[in-house]
């Protein structure tokens, strides 16, 4: 089968049955304005030395901005955080100038966003960033990272939509 016999509907359709969590990676730009995008595809790479990596579009406009300061922070989204999710997948809404008008946030070490309310956030320096596909593989070297043991549910993207999963229980 080559590869354009991939129907790019079909290809959406079944990757969206495989759930993630949802993520959004922030960033400021040379300017020092604050950038952000919804991002699904993040991961940990490795653990010593500490990696982790995400795959944004070649088409994102928060991304070449981000990459201008050569760090960026990764905000791990909780549940019921779907309007940060919906809105950093989004331009800016209408008579808003930033995608943060009205987002609360504070800076990392690194001065990258860190968004009030996730449940973790990883703040990293970009090590290498590769072309693959349509799209980026950026990967970022730890800096520095937290949990917020406060919330109890993290967000997961499935079949297009947000749901939520739960801390397990041990008994
Ligand atoms: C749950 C979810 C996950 C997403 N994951 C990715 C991703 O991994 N890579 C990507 O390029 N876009 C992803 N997107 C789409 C971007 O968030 C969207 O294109 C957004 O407009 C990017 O913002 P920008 O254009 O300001 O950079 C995702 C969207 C949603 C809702």
């Amino acid at each position: 089968m080559t590869d354009s016999q991939i129907d790019p509907r079909r290809y959406r359709d079944v990757l969206g049955h495989f759930p993630t969590g949802v993520t959004v990676v922030t960033g400021l730009d040379s300017s020092g304005a604050p950038h952000g995008m919804t991002i699904g595809s993040f991961s940990s790479v490795s653990l010593d030395p500490p990696l982790v990596g995400f795959f944004p579009g070649m088409q994102l406009r928060s991304w070449p901005a981000i990459s201008e300061s050569g760090k960026f922070c990764v905000n791990i989204l909780a549940d019921g955080q779907d309007e940060l999710c919906w809105k950093f997948a989004k331009e800016p809404a209408d008579g808003e100038t930033s995608k943060f008008s009205g987002v609360e946030w504070k800076p990392s070490a690194n001065g990258s966003p860190i968004l009030t309310g996730v449940i973790g956030w990883i703040d990293c320096t970009i090590e290498v960033v590769y072309e693959v596909g349509d799209h980026f593989f950026v990967v970022g070297r730890v800096q520095d990272l937290a949990q917020n043991d406060d919330v109890a549910a993290a967000m997961v993207f499935f079949r297009g939509k947000v749901a939520s999963v739960k801390m397990p229980t041990f008994e």
